[in-house]
């Protein structure tokens, strides 16, 4: 049965040599200002990576439509196409801005759930994100005042408010956050891009970020549940539409978006799996990096069902990879 051999194996092994390959791919752009090509190169490598995978996975989440995506489309089935049916989130470069500027957070991600096991954003791309570690997963209440939740959150991990360090994406709509944030005494850390990476590192013990607060992209949150699912940190969620054309979107769809969806209710199955790497550094993953011949990477790979998070660095020799394929390292 597909799902034993799920129990039995841990998937993200495998997708960890995916998405170094969208890393590497990537990163030969880096800060060259191109998001296009950078997006481009990883997509293919990826593609090509998940062919040695023994699934029959299904991307839920992909590069949008296939009339718009030649490649990892939604729908799109990835795979050697024997093993497990699985249901596939993936971002071949999540946070093209920060490759294309030179910015810091951008990684290439996957998320892996057993058939049916993923939380379908469908028409929904943003939404509200309040992400804390094990240590504040019991104490934080999306609909709670910003102060509370900070308080809270302080005293869950037994340091003061001062001493507190959010993540928190630098956008327009987040003026009035910042602002209440800035007044509990918090330590606001702004960035461009890249509320995966922000959402690991809020979650990780080893991090000096403690919270993930404000609004991003609706299946970036999926992919981060994949992340945390089995961690027993917390992810809490609202779709939050902020045009109306998305508003109406959910409206047809008959989407209630007044819910608050936790990790669990993003990926209702524990045989879930996670792999990341690292294009540009992070406070969680290094960027891929060269020395002489090899080109290093930077991983983690975490299964739900143990919760184990594996930190995987790979010296990748870049002349013999280039003899085995068309992809650039
Ligand atoms: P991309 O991978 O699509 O570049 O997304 C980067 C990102 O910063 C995400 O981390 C975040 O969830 C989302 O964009 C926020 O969207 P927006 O930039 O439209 O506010």
């Amino acid at each position: 049965m597909p799902g034993q051999h799920l129990t039995d194996k841990n998937l993200a092994l495998d997708l960890v040599r995916v998405t170094e390959a969208g890393a590497l791919a990537a990163a030969h752009f880096f800060g060259r200002g191109d998001k296009e090509e950078a997006d481009g190169a990883a997509v293919s490598a990826m593609r090509i990576a998940f062919q040695s995978v023994h699934v029959r996975g299904t991307v839920v989440i992909g590069e949008g439509e296939k009339d718009n995506a030649p490649m990892l489309y939604n729908g799109e089935k990835v795979g050697f196409g024997d093993g497990p049916e699985v249901d596939i989130a993936v971002d071949p470069i999540e946070a093209t801005n920060a490759v294309a500027y030179g910015r810091p957070n951008s990684v290439s991600v996957i998320g892996a759930v057993e058939k049916g096991g993923m939380f379908n954003p469908g028409h929904s791309f943003y939404c509200k994100k309040l992400v804390v570690g094990k240590d504040a997963a019991d104490v934080i209440d999306l609909d709670a005042p910003t102060k509370v939740n900070m308080q809270k959150i302080a005293k869950a991990k037994g340091k003061p408010i001062s001493e507190l360090n959010v993540f928190v994406l630098d956008k327009p709509r987040h003026v009035g956050l910042i602002q209440e944030l800035r007044l509990t005494g918090v330590r606001v850390h702004l960035h461009s891009d890249g509320d995966v990476a922000g959402a690991i590192m809020a979650a990780d013990p080893r991090c000096s970020m403690d919270v993930l607060i404000g609004i991003g992209g609706t299946p970036e949150a999926v992919i981060t549940a994949c992340a945390l699912k089995g961690s027993g940190a917390q992810m809490l969620t609202r779709l939050t539409p902020l045009s109306i054309e998305e508003q109406k979107s959910l409206d047809e769809d008959g989407i209630d978006y007044s819910i608050v969806r936790g990790v669990d209710d993003l990926v209702t199955t524990d045989r879930c799996y996670f792999a990341a790497t690292g294009i540009s550094a992070g406070e969680v993953l290094r960027g891929v990096e060269y020395h002489g011949e090899y080109a290093v990477t930077s991983s983690i790979a975490t299964r739900g069902r143990t919760g184990t998070i594996r930190y995987i660095q790979a010296w990748h020799d870049r002349k013999k990879l280039s003899t085995m394929s068309t992809v650039r390292y």
